[in-house]
Order: C-alpha cells, then structure tokens, then sequence
C-alpha cells in the first residue's frame, strides 16, 4: 500500500505532552517541557488508517511522528541543530516503508523550509505549504461571504507576507481585493513582495510593518511565526474577518472574550476521504485535517513522490495543481472552526448582528 509519514511537534506544551504521557504532561512545569524537549528524540505516534480516494477507491496508510522540540524552542536553536532531529525522524518515516514525508507546522518554517532535509533522506519531502495556502484562501472566500464582505470592496491584509504561505496567499489574494495590505516585520523583504503582488493585483498594493494597520482591513489573513498573541483585540476593526493559518495561533485569546463583533477561524482544515483514523489526537475532529497533511496525503493518493512544496518561494501554479489533485481524491474544506469549536450559522449571525451594532463601517478604502 502507498504511504506517507507526517511530522508534528508540541503547539502547547503542557496540553501536547499531556497527550502522549498523561503523567509527565500533568507534573513538567511548561520550563522543564521546553528544556527536556531539546533532548528527547523522535517519537512514533501512530498508525494511520483508513484514508481513502473518492476518485479511484486507493487505500493508503501513513504514520505521524513527533518531533519533541517546542516552537519557541526551535527558533531558539541553531536551524543545524533542529535539521539534524527533523531528519532522525525522517530516517524513522523511511524504516516504516513511507515514500513522502510531511513536514508540519514549525519544521517547515525552520530554516530553509525543508530543502536541507530534503536532501539528506531518501524518501521525498513537502512542507504541504502550497495546499494550506490554497485551503486558506478558500475558507476566506466561504467565511467573507457568510458576513457579506466582498472582498473587491475592502482592504484585505496579510500579515507575515513575507513568509512561505503568506507570499503566495498574498498573490491569490490580490487578485480580486480591492485593496491588499501587506504586513512584516523586515522593510526590504516586504519591498520585494510588494513587487510580487503588485504584478497580480487589480487594487492598491500597501506595505506596512505595524501591526496596528490591520485596523484598516475588512478582512485579514495572519500567518506569521511570531509564537502567537500577535493579533490582538484592539487590532481589528468591527465586523471584521480574520483567518488564522498559524500555528501556535496569530490571534490572541482575548479576540475571542472581548471581540463578539469579528468572525475569527483556523485556516486550514479540510474533511479527508474515506474512514480515516489518524489513531492519536493531535488537535483536529477525527475526520479532519490540516491543509499540510492533505498535501503529503493527496501526494500519496497519486503516486506521486516527489518534493513537491520546498523553501520559502511558493508558486501559484502549485497551488492551483495541489488544490486539483486533492479536490479529485475528495479533500473537502472543513466547516469553520475558531478556538477549537465549529462555527454554525447562529453563530455567524450572532457576530454580524453585534458588527452591525456599530456606525464603523466594514466596507473600506
Ligand atoms: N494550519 C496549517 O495547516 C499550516 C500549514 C503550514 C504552516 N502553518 C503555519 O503557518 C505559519 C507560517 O508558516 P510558513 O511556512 O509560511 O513560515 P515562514 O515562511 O517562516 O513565514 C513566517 C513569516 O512570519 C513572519 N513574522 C514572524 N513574526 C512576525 C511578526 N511579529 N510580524 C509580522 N510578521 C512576522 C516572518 O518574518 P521574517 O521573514 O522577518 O522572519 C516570516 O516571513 C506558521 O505558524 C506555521 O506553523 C500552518
């Protein structure tokens, strides 16, 4: 049977840990998590089963493997020393018979995302970044829609646009907004995308390193490595809606308590085909995924072994291919979560009527 291996690593220390050791998870102050994880090697985790293609019936299998670093700690660490644990696991996925590797959240965004390990193992390597920015954007269009923002009549931003997922978000989006605002942190790195997004934009393009200007924005997509609480409540403009892809979460928890007027989600899952059981709880609903393993699932459901999505400049062209591929063997975009719970209509109602309450108005510049 095609395979495929997934790697993932703690978000939350203390509620990651807890899953794989109750005990240890339940005692280790979160100090001692971050400090043992720069120690502990790689960790099988389990089997998965059950996945299979609405296109041509192929079964497949895969396994998830943890890398037991934390996000902070890996931005801590020399990129070497991360690789060199990340390819361990690789070298696990390659005795466990699969032939493509996810890398998932904070392992593809260290370093030159994924072409180093790419090259040191012998099975081929996605970061699953094209798809997630496909998903993303698609979720966009669903929840905009859901509150009655056209996104040709609003400022749209994308903060960590000078990243891997939010360059090319950031293209796709700049295609139908009436106006893009694109939000980092390094002036020349955001010159350069500017440059990018301005030859596929039919709007204004704006660049700014404040976050603060989102303010501006009708809708917003963060997908930075900022390790969360970046987005905070008084960021974001009434009735706005914001599509988290990050992981640890852009958006801070206060958004949640103090904004009942913003539409907040998780960019990024979709509903995989057939009776799959990823057999250990790594944060989505049973029957859902996030867009990185969808890619490296969808790979497998072809055939195709290769190191599709690698480094820091995506291609459009591979969005568009990747979203095909996984929309024939029946990836669906999952309904809308925020904060670990699905959205229903009342809900989203719920949110517009509070947004309406306002004199602020949502369609912008
Ligand atoms: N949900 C999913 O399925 C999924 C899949 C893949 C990735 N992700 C998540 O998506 C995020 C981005 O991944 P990526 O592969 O695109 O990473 P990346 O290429 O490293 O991009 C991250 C970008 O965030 C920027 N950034 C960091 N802190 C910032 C701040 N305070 N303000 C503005 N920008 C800031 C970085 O700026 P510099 O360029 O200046 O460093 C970088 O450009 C990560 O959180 C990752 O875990 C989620």
């Amino acid at each position: 049977m095609d395979s495929f291996a997934f790697i993932i690593h703690p978000i939350d220390p203390k509620r990651d840990v807890t899953r794989k050791y109750p005990l240890l998870g339940k005692w280790l102050p979160v100090n001692a998590i971050h400090f043992v994880s720069r120690f502990w090697p790689p960790l099988y985790l389990s089997h998965i089963t059950g996945a299979r293609s609405a296109a041509t019936g192929k079964e497949i299998e895969g396994w998830l493997i943890a890398v037991p670093y934390t996000a902070p700690r890996m931005l801590q660490l020399s990129p070497q020393e991360v690789y060199r644990k990340i390819i361990a696991a690789g070298r696990m996925a390659e005795e466990l018979g699969a032939q493509v590797l996810g890398l998932g959240a904070y392992t593809a965004v260290v370093g030159d995302g994924g072409r180093t390990i790419a090259q040191e193992l012998d099975i081929a390597v996605t970061t699953g970044d094209s798809y997630t920015a496909a998903v993303a954007v698609q979720a966009l269009h669903l929840a905009a829609a859901r509150m009655g923002i056209a996104l040709q009549q609003t400022t749209v931003a994308v903060v960590g646009a000078t990243g891997a997922v939010g360059g090319v978000v950031a293209q796709k989006l700049a295609r139908e907004a009436g106006r893009i605002l694109l939000v980092g942190r390094r002036r020349a790195r955001l010159a350069e995308v500017g440059a990018q997004v301005q030859a596929c934009a039919q709007g204004e393009v704006a660049l700014s390193l404040d976050i603060t200007d989102i303010r501006e924005a009708g809708v917003v997509v963060t997908v930075t490595s900022a390790g969360g609480n970046l987005v905070r409540p008084e960021h974001l403009r009434r009735g706005a809606v914001v599509c988290d892809v990050s992981r640890p979460r852009d958006v801070s928890w206060q958004v949640a308590q103090a904004r009942k007027d913003v539409l907040v989600f998780d960019g990024g899952l979709v509903r995989v085909p057939g009776a799959v059981d990823f057999g250990f709880n790594y944060g989505p609903p049973p029957d859902m995924t996030f867009g990185c393993v969808a890619e490296t699932m969808a790979l497998t459901f072809e055939g195709r072994f290769e190191n599709y999505t690698l480094g820091k400049d995506l291609s459009l062209e591979k969005v568009e291919a990747i979203e095909a591929l996984a929309a024939k063997h029946g990836f669906k975009l999952a309904a809308l979560r925020s904060f670990e719970r699905q959205l229903d209509d009342a809900m989203i109602d719920k949110i517009k009527l509070q947004a309406r309450r306002s004199n602020d108005n949502i369609i912008t510049k």
